[in-house]
């Protein structure tokens, strides 16, 4: 599928399935998404590009890369998309962060915005947007459309589980927006739920209902 990563890698693909069982306690869904961000965030920022500074080692001069340029932002939709920045600030320490507060109303699945804040120079930045779950993509395409508005410029979605409704909607509306994935799942139910999926990512992590 053009546009879309799944990271195969088999840690992602083995914590996946221990977050995927009903019977995972909320310590270790939590614990577990955050090591996948960890992972993920290391495919996802395979690519970045370095340049060349001139250091001095204990023995000798030399040339040794740099990531180039302004660095990352991470932007995870609330609440779930937090489960993924502790991972991801322990491999990028320096990022910024953009919290993109959006709930789905559970009868239209329409993305409400309730907060927002983010760093104002977006635009120079990489933006990785984080959300466990690409359902409806209803969030997404309003988290995107909300950094698109304050300026960035260069982003990536980042998510755990897609469903092909939710990848088909997400690069249809914002097409210059690759997605990372660990997984795409079979369908959406009547609900708007990922099946096989993993149920309500955010209840799951901080133990509501
Ligand atoms: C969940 C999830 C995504 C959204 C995905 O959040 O974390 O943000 O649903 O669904 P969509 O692709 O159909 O928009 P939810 O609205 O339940 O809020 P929460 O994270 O605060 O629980
Ligand atoms: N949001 C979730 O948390 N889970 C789903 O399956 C769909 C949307």
């Amino acid at each position: 599928m053009q546009g879309v990563t799944v990271v195969d890698h088999p840690l992602v693909q083995h914590k996946l399935t221990l977050m995927r069982e009903a019977k995972r306690s909320t310590k270790g869904f939590r614990q577990l998404l955050n090591e996948i961000g960890m992972l993920l965030c290391y495919e996802v920022t395979r690519d970045l590009p370095l340049e060349e500074i001139e250091i001095e080692t204990p023995l000798a001069r030399m040339k040794a890369p740099q990531i180039a340029g302004k660095k990352l932002v991470f932007a995870p939709i609330l609440r779930a998309g937090v489960g993924f920045l502790d991972g991801m600030l322990t491999l990028v320490p320096s990022a910024r962060v953009a919290h993109v507060g959006l709930y789905r109303d559970p009868e239209t699945l329409h993305a409400i915005e309730y907060y927002f804040k983010a760093p104002s120079d977006l635009g120079d930045r990489t933006v990785l947007v984080l959300d466990p779950m690409l359902a409806t993509a209803n969030s997404a395409v309003a988290a995107v459309d909300r950094l698109k508005e304050r300026g960035a410029k260069d982003l990536r979605f980042v998510c755990l589980l897609a469903a092909p409704e939710g990848i088909e909607k997400l690069r249809g509306a914002h097409p210059d927006v690759p997605i990372w994935t660990a997984a795409i799942d079979s369908h959406l139910n009547e609900h708007g739920y990922i099946v096989p999926g993993l149920g309500d990512a955010g209840d799951r992590m901080y133990g509501t209902r």
